[in-house]
């Protein structure tokens, strides 16, 4: 499913539940998991073990995350971009998705943790997209933890899909190009309903956004750490808040 065609189900927002954030500790927190190859490279193994280690890394996150308090975590798993990689990294890639969502989809829902995924889903073939569906669904009630896997994304992609689909709906009349704002056009977004992230931390060392979150990033705080993705853990979480709790920030205002 195209992110337009998941909007067209989201515009009103929907009554997605708002943990309320504790002080000091950000209500949303973007992950750019990076450096799965390098670890695996540095321990001479297949860059394949590096993305399993990097899974492993991604459930300590999803832990650490609902126990610091964060509301809404999202991890960045496969961008738009990452297609070009040879075919062999691609199928590993996603049986492991397949994989994790087949054997943590319980687990996550007994923990109140409510998955969704945004991204061009489909390209995966239908067997992916059944197992992804059947997992939102088995996760749906979920309050604790709103965690979402970007598969397949790309903000820019994700922004031309709203774009397009903007320009469908006034084509056909039923969409007054003058409503066009912001907040309607974020409602045509993968991420209607979610607030933006408040962090965004990038491992690996790597400084840039890789087309993560475009739109949504306009105002979040960013922290780059050196540790490569398989490797993290609850003390690198603990740092990156610590980081973004001494942060000021300002929205283009003046401080007092
Ligand atoms: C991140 O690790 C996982 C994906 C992008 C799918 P990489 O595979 O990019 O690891 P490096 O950057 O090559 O070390
Ligand atoms: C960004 O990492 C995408 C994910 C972490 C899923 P990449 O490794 O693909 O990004 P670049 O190529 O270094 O910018
Ligand atoms: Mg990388």
């Amino acid at each position: 499913m195209s992110a337009a065609a998941t909007a067209t189900t989201k515009v009103a927002p929907a009554a997605v539940p708002q943990p309320a954030a504790r002080p000091g500790v950000p209500r949303h927190v973007g992950i750019i998991m990076d450096g799965n190859g390098r670890w695996a490279t540095a321990r001479g193994l297949p860059r394949a073990m590096g993305h399993k280690a990097g899974a492993e890394a991604a459930r300590r996150a999803v832990e650490a995350a609902g126990e610091a308090g964060i509301g809404w975590l999202t991890l960045f798993a496969f961008s738009s971009e990452n297609w070009q990689r040879p075919a062999e990294e691609v199928r590993d890639l996603t049986a492991l998705m397949r994989h994790y969502l087949a054997t943590e989809v319980d687990r996550l829902a007994k923990e109140g943790v409510r998955l969704r995924i945004i991204g061009e889903r489909d390209r995966f073939g239908p067997e992916t997209v059944r197992a992804i569906a059947r997992a939102e669904q088995v996760t749906a009630g979920g309050t604790r933890l709103n965690l979402t896997v970007a598969l397949s994304y790309g903000g820019r992609a994700e922004i031309a899909a709203a774009a397009r689909e903007i320009a469908r709906r006034a084509a056909a009349g039923t969409l007054d190009p003058e409503t066009v704002d912001e907040r309607l056009f974020e409602g045509f977004l993968g991420t209607a309903g979610m607030p933006d992230p408040d962090l965004i931390i990038r491992t690996s060392g790597e400084k840039r956004i890789s087309n993560f979150l475009l739109w949504q990033a306009a105002y979040a705080e960013f922290v780059f750490q050196d540790v490569l993705w398989p490797d993290y853990g609850a003390p690198h979480l603990e740092a990156a808040l610590g980081d973004f709790a001494r942060r000021e920030r300002r929205y283009g205002a003046r401080a007092a």
